[in-house]
């Protein structure tokens, strides 16, 4: 089966009060296409710098990226944002939603800006509130949506442009049980039906099934790698 992702020999280090801190110690993955990889590990491990790096949002130290056989970092800024904005889909941990732009205005803003008519975005948008239940929420504004609603908006907005690739940092972090297996399972719809690669981090076990791709991160390192199947069994 052909990569989506490759991420080689990935190092990164932070500064903090003079002393340097090794957050990611060569790290190396492969993704399939239409493949869903967790990340996994303790608090501080390294899972969100980890997954800034491979999605293109933050340069690793040393190492190299590489997404559907482009090498991320050796682009132009300008190409990079642009293939940034069609190929890829990333759902922070924290969100970031526009505070001033309703839910519906903040799904259609990376359609808009990847030149799609108001109307067709606005439509997308409101499908996608649909799909995650949020069509009674859709002239709200972030305050005003619960953590787990603008959860749901933050991940409804990263497949707006129907992305190769979706990176999602601990999407079922301010959700409910119940609720956190409705995203899972509709992750799982969209890759299989849309071959879509979704890679979450997260520390959450439960999250994963056999058959999944899971790298666990310890420290910065990657402690284990390998199919699902053999570490639950250990689990
Ligand atoms: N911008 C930064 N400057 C300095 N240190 C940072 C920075 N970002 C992260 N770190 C440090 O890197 C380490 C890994 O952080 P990271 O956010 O990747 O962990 P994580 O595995 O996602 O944790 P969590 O499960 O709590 O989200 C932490 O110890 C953190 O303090
Ligand atoms: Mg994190």
């Amino acid at each position: 089966m052909s990569n989506i992702l490759v991420a080689n020999n990935i190092g990164k280090s932070y500064w903090q009060g003079g002393k340097r801190l090794r957050v990611l110690d060569k790290v190396s993955m492969k993704v399939s296409k239409g493949g869903i990889l967790f990340i996994v590990g303790p608090s501080g491990a390294g899972k969100s710098t980890l997954l800034h790096i491979i999605g293109g949002i933050d340069k690793p130290d040393e190492g190299e990226v590489i997404i559907n056989g482009l090498n991320y970092q050796k682009l132009g800024d300008k190409r990079k944002s642009k293939l940034i904005n069609s190929d890829i889909g990333f759902v922070f941990q924290f969100f970031y939603l526009l505070p001033e732009f309703t839910a519906a205005e903040n799904i259609m803003l990376p359609a808009l800006i990847r030149g799609e008519s108001r109307e067709r975005s606005r439509k997308k948008a409101l499908n996608l509130l649909r799909d995650f239940g949020l069509e009674k929420r859709v002239y709200h504004k972030p305050f005003q949506l619960s953590g787990g609603e603008q959860q749901r908006v933050a991940i409804a907005r990263a497949l707006v442009n129907e992305p190769d690739i979706v990176f999602a940092d601990e999407p079922t972090g301010n959700l409910d049980k119940e609720t956190g297996a409705e995203i899972i399972h509709l992750i799982r719809k969209l890759s299989f039906e849309n071959r879509q690669t979704f890679v979450i981090a997260t520390h959450d076990y439960n999250l994963v099934s056999e058959g999944d791709s899971i790298v666990k991160l310890i420290d910065g390192r990657l402690e284990e790698k390998g199919n699902a199947g053999i570490y639950l069994k250990g689990d």
